[in-house]
């Protein structure tokens, strides 16, 4: 018997245009976190479709629980016991959550689904995990990415998988969630399943797996340990190194740009039961973090301060005028941008193209008829300037890697050249590189005079880029910290304590 649940070796795949891996190993011990780590299209997620037959390989071979196994389609692997949470999740919005978990194998009576049997049965798997906010008989489209994103991971542990597959689970969660899940894989693990965990963030890596593979532009560099001491151990600045084959420079390159007058004032908004009486001012050159829990209702004030939720009382000034923001085009008449942090229920649009899916905000501009050439130009000058990894212009966004979907959205926004861009977790999914490109780009805009919003999960994000930081909880805002009061060490404490508690801070109206 072999040491590995899964060997994967000489794996080949190709696109037209795109050799996305070429002669990629991977192996897999039961009983263990096996992290992959490689650039925005370094081919993880191609690797892990080829595994499970969501894309035929080219060549090579895979070794599952000692046979040579081809999976044509991805319920083979899962009746063998090999399931995959996706990087981009695909609910059944309009379904229920236990729905969505029974998918195709639904409990029957007779010739009648036992909707009864079904929800006890989803209740146990909750309970199993130690899922206790979410109902079995919720909607799907009602529940938050986190949500969501629990949801498929409990479906993933319904199968009594050998092998469970997470690209990118933690993206959307916060701290208190990712602990949440690491203590679910950790109980996998314990029972000696194996676990592929696709991730861009380092730490996590370090605390949550025992090995790792990176990869390279669709190639395998290596193999290495996380454990300190072990002969084959990587610390994580050589990590970087080998998944961008050269050295990356700080993170966070904050540079403090003059503030100039206010672009934006926000007075006691409210959107029904998403937030109440939220106030704020953004001034020219700054970039204004948003911090809180998921739930705690920025994305939601971000939504509508561009015309996606109905106002329910409050005003928006900008450069001290009066603005109504009844729709996305309103937004955009008064030079707001947004970059949504959900990018596959609101921004992306997977059939066009590359370069459609940069010009889409900005139509207007190329004329009617459309002005293509200068479409292709505009486009061209973005994709370059941000490093978009695609074969072509004319490539469907679809078939680009996550981070470099996420790349194109940033592109989009930048294009209608906003006065206030507002970014929604403009990072996530994004590799080292280039998430050190876009805080360098945001710092940029920053110095030319615009005003930028910024939602990050992300601590050291947030606290990295900011000039100031307005913490939410619950939809109430609690507090709005400077950056001389959270840039010392400990410095965290108080936007950690203003997160967590609904108590308003002083001197907030
Ligand atoms: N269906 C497809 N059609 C064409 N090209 C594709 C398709 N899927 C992936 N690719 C290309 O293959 C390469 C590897 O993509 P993959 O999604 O595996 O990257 P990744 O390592 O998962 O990146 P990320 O960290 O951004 O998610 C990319 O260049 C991508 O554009
Ligand atoms: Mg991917």
């Amino acid at each position: 018997m072999s040491e590995y649940i899964l060997e994967m070796t000489g794996i080949e795949k190709t696109f037209p245009g795109v050799k996305a891996l070429d002669n990629v190993d991977f192996k897999l011990k039961p009983g263990s976190i096996h992290g992959v780590m490689g650039e925005n299209g370094a081919g993880k997620s191609t690797l892990v479709k080829c595994l499970v037959g969501l894309y035929q390989r080219n060549g090579g071979t895979i070794i599952y629980d000692g046979e040579e196994v081809n999976f044509k389609v991805v319920r083979e692997a899962l009746a063998a016991g090999i399931s995959m949470v996706h990087q981009e999740l695909s609910p059944v919005p309009e379904r229920s959550v236990m729905d969505n978990v029974w998918l195709g194998r639904v409990p029957m009576k007779g010739i009648i689904v036992d909707k009864k049997k079904m929800e006890r049965d989803t209740q146990e798997l909750f309970d199993k995990i130690g899922i206790d906010n979410i109902r079995p008989t919720d909607k799907m489209k009602n529940l938050s990415v986190a949500k969501m994103q629990m949801v498929e991971i409990a479906k993933a542990v319904s199968w009594n998988s050998k092998v469970v597959i997470m690209d990118e689970p933690t993206s959307a969660l916060t701290n208190r969630e990712v602990e949440h899940l690491f203590k679910i894989l950790r109980d996998l693990r314990d029972q000696g399943v194996g676990i592929i965990y696709i991730s861009h963030k380092m730490d996590e890596i370090y605390e949550i797996c025992d090995e790792l593979s990176v990869y390279r532009d669709g190639t395998y560099v290596g193999s290495y340990s996380t454990k300190e001491g072990a002969p084959d151990y990587i610390d994580m600045n050589g990590l970087i190194e080998a998944m961008v084959g050269r050295k990356v420079t700080a993170m966070f390159p904050k540079v403090d740009c003059e503030i100039g007058e206010t672009i934006l004032k926000v007075e006691n908004l409210s959107s029904g039961k998403l937030f109440r009486n939220v106030s704020f001012e953004l001034r020219r050159g700054e970039i204004l973090g948003f911090a809180g829990l998921v739930g705690a209702g920025r994305t939601e004030v971000c939504e509508t301060l561009f015309g996606l939720h109905p106002i329910t009382s409050g005003h928006i000034y900008k450069d001290g005028v009066e603005i109504k923001i009844k729709s996305p085009e309103d937004a955009i008449e008064h030079k707001l941008g947004l970059i949504t942090e959900d990018r596959r229920g609101k921004g992306i649009f997977g059939l066009l193209s590359v370069s459609r899916n940069v010009v889409v905000s900005n139509l207007k501009k190329y004329g009617f008829p459309l002005r293509h050439a200068k479409m292709r130009k505009d486009s061209q000058e973005y994709v370059d300037k941000l490093s978009v990894k695609t074969p072509s212009l004319e490539q469907k966004l679809m078939n680009l890697s996550g981070g470099n979907q996420q790349k194109v959205l940033v592109a989009r926004w930048l294009l209608t050249n906003p006065d206030i861009l507002i970014v929604d977790e403009p990072t996530r999914g994004i590799d080292v590189g280039a998430k050190s490109e876009i805080h360098a780009l945001l710092t940029q805009l920053a110095g030319e005079g615009k005003g930028i919003i910024m939602v990050s999960s992300e601590l050291p994000e947030v606290m990295g880029m900011s000039d100031r930081i307005v913490v939410m909880h619950e939809g109430d805002l609690t507090g709005i910290i400077d950056r001389a009061d959270f840039n010392v060490p400990g410095g965290d404490a108080k936007l950690l304590e203003y997160a967590s508690s609904s108590k308003k801070s002083e001197g907030v109206a």
